[in-house]
């Protein structure tokens, strides 16, 4: 498949567009003929130049990362994998799993790589399909390291002292390490590291995100225009998944409701999930309840609604709803798990993956370091 920066002699993005859905092919100027490759439409981003009046097309770039912290849960699942595996099939996919950021909070080598291969096994189980978006160890692509080298010596300390992260990671107790405080500048790396244009996230790392994009100008201004700037795509229902205490669902709350764990744990959890005193009888508020807000991310229309009305109308306790969200939740996870089970039983997949993954990224990020250590005089 031709990649790059191709030119069109199309008078506007209209025309390009067209030009897709009758050939589904793209006619790419190269130095001394034009020829045709096989881009499918729906992998192709058009943008039109006005300024210099040709087309360029290019794949959007979609990216995402996920800590390799602990075994992922359902604020996860709808906060960011669902969103990132809807995007694969309109651009080019590039999700990892960051290891070099889990390493700020695991001390246990055995954990660190466990749970990097669980998450790859989990999100491979949820409907990320290799074929499409690239999967990868984040610590496979070891240059960005060397890309937040250089991003932390234009990144204003002031900048990064105002990360809400950063702070509530150390109201919690966290150590105030060189890592947890430059966090935000690694993220800023992987990101640019891909010349991303979306990135889908919870709005837990929108500020991080903003972090990105300020470094990018910083780098752009001091250097010329290196960087895309990137763009956070947060789903305004599955913003914040509240945990079984009502705060936002996190690893490392203890609040969780993991995606794949196992069924008696799973009940329980749902059925210790916080709620108010209201008696059995009385009416109830779906809008403040935990429950409620939960069982609307697994149920269908009709569903919701029938709860709805039980709550406003009184006279069933919070038990039973609690019931009834165990069962949907665990229906609609059914298939996940099942397909998790095949994913097991085949032992070297997950390296293939992986190893496929980083293939891909490492192409990516070779021509992008290249372009910054030129910049910046490296080379
Ligand atoms: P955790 O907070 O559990 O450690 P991560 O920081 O690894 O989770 O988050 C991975 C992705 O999942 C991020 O994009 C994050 O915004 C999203 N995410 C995590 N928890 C939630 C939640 N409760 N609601 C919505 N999105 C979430
Ligand atoms: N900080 C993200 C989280 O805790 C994980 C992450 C690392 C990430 N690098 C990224 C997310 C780049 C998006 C893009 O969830």
């Amino acid at each position: 498949m031709t990649r790059g920066a191709p030119i069109f002699k199309l008078r506007n993005a209209a025309d390009a567009k067209i030009y897709f859905l009758s050939f589904g092919s793209a006619f790419i100027h190269d130095s001394s003929f034009l020829h045709a490759s096989n881009l499918h439409d729906e992998l192709v981003h058009v943008r039109f130049h006005s300024k210099r009046s040709h087309l360029s097309i290019s794949y959007m770039r979609i990216l995402s990362g996920i800590q390799a912290s602990g075994l992922l849960h359902i604020g996860n699942y709808f906060g960011m994998m669902r969103p990132a595996i809807a995007l694969q099939a309109e651009g080019e996919a590039f999700y990892f799993i960051a290891d070099y950021h889990a390493l700020t909070t695991v001390r246990d080598p055995k954990a660190l790589r466990e749970n990097t291969r669980r998450v790859a096994l989990d999100f491979l189980a949820c409907g990320l399909d290799p074929e499409r978006a690239a999967l990868f160890r984040q610590s496979d692509v070891p240059q960005v390291t060397e890309l937040a080298w250089i991003l932390s010596t234009v990144a204003p300390m002031g900048l990064l002292e105002r990360s809400h992260s950063y702070k509530d990671k150390l109201a919690r107790g966290l150590a105030a390490t060189v890592g947890l405080f430059n966090y935000p500048v690694l993220m800023a790396a992987d990101i640019l590291m891909y010349d991303s244009d979306l990135v889908p996230v919870g709005k837990d790392q929108k500020q991080h995100i903003e972090i990105t994009r300020d470094l990018a100008v910083k780098v752009n201004d001091t250097f010329g225009e290196i960087f895309k700037l990137p763009e956070a795509r947060i789903q305004a229902a599955t913003e914040v998944v509240p945990g079984i205490d009502g705060q936002k669902m996190s690893k490392s709350y203890g609040n969780n409701i993991d995606i794949f764990g196992d069924e008696k744990e799973t009940r329980k959890r749902v059925m210790s999930i916080v709620t108010d005193s209201t008696p059995v009888d009385a009416p109830k508020d779906p809008a403040k309840s935990i429950i409620f807000k939960l069982y609307s991310l697994v149920a269908s229309k009709d569903e919701i609604a029938k709860m709805r009305d039980q709550f406003l109308k009184g006279g069933a306790g919070y038990g039973d709803f609690k019931k009834q969200l165990f069962d949907k939740l665990w229906e609609y996870f059914a298939a996940m798990r099942k397909r998790r089970e095949e994913i097991l039983s085949d032992k070297s997949y997950i390296d293939n993956v992986l190893a496929r993954g980083a293939e891909r990224a490492n192409g990516v990020a070779d021509q992008v370091m290249q372009r910054v250590r030129n910049a910046v005089g490296l080379r």
